[in-house]
């Protein structure tokens, strides 16, 4: 090493010796200069309001329309990479969940922080299994609804109407009474989405198999006609309980920031509406979407035709892109490897050709590599899900349930965070200043 390189490493280290983890900003309207302390590569937005022209001024806020850049929670829940497309579930890779968990044990891993014991999985599981059943008043509920209506609709309002049933809900500072609440979700969900289901088709309920695993149990739930006993094909099984793994959950995603806003006002769960916001196309409802899209395309010829639209701004390729991921979503990864799985027991479904060949191009074209769009988990999932059979109105449905576990788990850390209160943004006015009210006859 030359004397002249030394010399400038050993600059270079002094400064990171002294360096403090401030920031400090000049307001060039008054020439007052600030430090702002940095924790984990962020400042509070509550420091900048010292920020101000003179005593009557409110203070400096941030402006952070669709929270492009600001935190709004410390959490240890899941963690995202999304230039590496890392995810992990409370430290541990998605990659490897995947392949050795199953989804209850995942379950229990986000709500609680650790892996269970072989007992305190089995004693999770015997609750779960007992919290299936749904109130004898919900089937009536449920066949007041039309027969066409979405099975997202029948959840949402279902889920909701729990809270009319269970009032100790309301307790949500108590421990046993969130827990209680978190063992009737989770075990319900499936139940209400199956009996939704068997709804739109004029069926028969089928009520919950205990024996049967948590995945088992659903497509018993679904599919059941005449047989005594259904038994779960094991690839559909798995397959389904691998997929449910994925979804449980992903950090500050749209409808968990929804559970922890309306948990915020301290309602019970059922009423904090987290399955609304997943119903949209750009969250969970994006996987029926990539079908339709898929359908609408019709051929791999038609591809570099609806990719011209898309690159137009006629279109979005649906199951693309991500506000995190800005490089292949590991979910996805996983998931076009479950989707061969599916495939070989249930015959190709014709619509993979289409989505390899919106993929391979998107894959290269300018467009998407200059935003960085690549497939996420709903590119492929539909594909799978209509290859076990589902209609296409029941693929968000598959997104809620397992992300029930991961709403639950924001949601409690959210109300045990002595810094969180009541979620409240605050706004920049540029409306009108007071006017005077208009009698009618003046009105142009
Ligand atoms: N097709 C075409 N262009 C796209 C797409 C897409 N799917 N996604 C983003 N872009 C473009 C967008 O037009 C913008 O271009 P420009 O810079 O020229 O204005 C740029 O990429 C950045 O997009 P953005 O809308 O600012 O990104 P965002 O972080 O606000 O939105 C998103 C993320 C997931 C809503 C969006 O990528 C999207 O609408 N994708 C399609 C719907 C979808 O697949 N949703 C599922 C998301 S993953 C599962 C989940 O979270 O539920």
């Amino acid at each position: 090493m030359d004397s002249v390189t030394s010399t400038a490493e050993s600059k270079k280290a002094a400064d990171i010796a002294t360096a403090r983890e401030t920031i400090s900003i000049t307001d060039n309207r008054t020439g007052k200069s600030y430090e702002i302390p940095i924790t984990h590569g962020t400042i509070r937005a509550m420091d900048l309001r010292q920020i101000e022209v003179d005593a009557n001024d409110f203070g400096m806020m941030s402006y952070d329309p669709a929270f492009n850049n600001t935190a709004s929670c410390i959490s240890r829940v899941s963690y995202i990479d999304g230039d590496k497309g890392i995810l992990r579930y409370r430290g541990y890779p998605i990659e490897e969940l995947a392949e050795k968990s199953t989804y209850l044990e995942t379950a229990y891993l986000l709500l609680n922080g650790a892996l269970p014991t072989e007992t305190q999985l089995k004693d999770w599981t015997w609750h779960v299994s007992h919290h299936t059943f749904v109130h004898e008043s919900i089937k009536k509920f449920l066949d007041g609804f039309h027969y066409d209506a979405h099975p997202m609709g029948m959840m949402i309002s279902t889920i909701a109407a729990l809270s009319t049933f269970y009032h100790d809900a309301k307790d949500i500072l108590n421990p046993e009474s969130r827990q209680k609440q978190t063992l009737r979700l989770i075990g319900k969900m499936p139940t209400i989405a199956a009996f939704a289901y068997r709804h739109t088709l004029g069926m028969p309920f089928v009520y919950p198999d205990n024996d049967l695993s948590y995945p088992g149990n659903f497509l018993n739930m679904l599919f059941r006609t005449t047989e005594a006993r259904y038994r779960p094909n094991p690839t559909l099984e798995r397959a389904l309980d691998v997929l449910f793994i994925l979804h449980a959950d992903h950090e500050q995603n749209c409808s968990a920031n929804v559970i922890r806003g309306v948990g915020s006002s301290h309602v019970d769960p059922y009423s904090a509406a987290a399955i609304a916001a997943l119903y949209g196309p750009l969250h969970g409802g994006a996987n029926e979407e990539v079908v339709r899209m898929l359908h609408e395309i019709g051929s791999v010829q038609k591809v570099p035709e609806f990719i011209k639209r898309v690159k137009a701004g006629e279109v979005k390729l649906m199951g693309f892109g991500h506000r995190i991921y800005k490089n292949y979503d590991p979910r996805a990864r996983i998931i076009k490897r479950v989707a061969y799985e599916v495939f070989e027991l249930m015959g190709k479904n014709p619509l993979l050709e289409i989505a390899l060949e919106c993929e391979r191009i998107a894959l290269e074209d300018e467009y998407f590599v200059k935003r960085k769009l690549y497939p996420n988990v709903d590119f492929y999932t539909g594909l799978i899900y209509q290859s076990m059979g589902f209609p296409m109105t029941m693929f968000p449905v598959l997104f809620a349930m397992p992300r029930t576990s991961g709403w639950l788990s924001q949601w409690q850390e959210m109300l045990l965070d002595p810094e969180q209160k009541i979620a409240r943004p605050r706004q920049i006015y540029l409306g009108h200043d007071t006017r005077s009210y208009i009698p009618m006859e003046k009105r142009s």
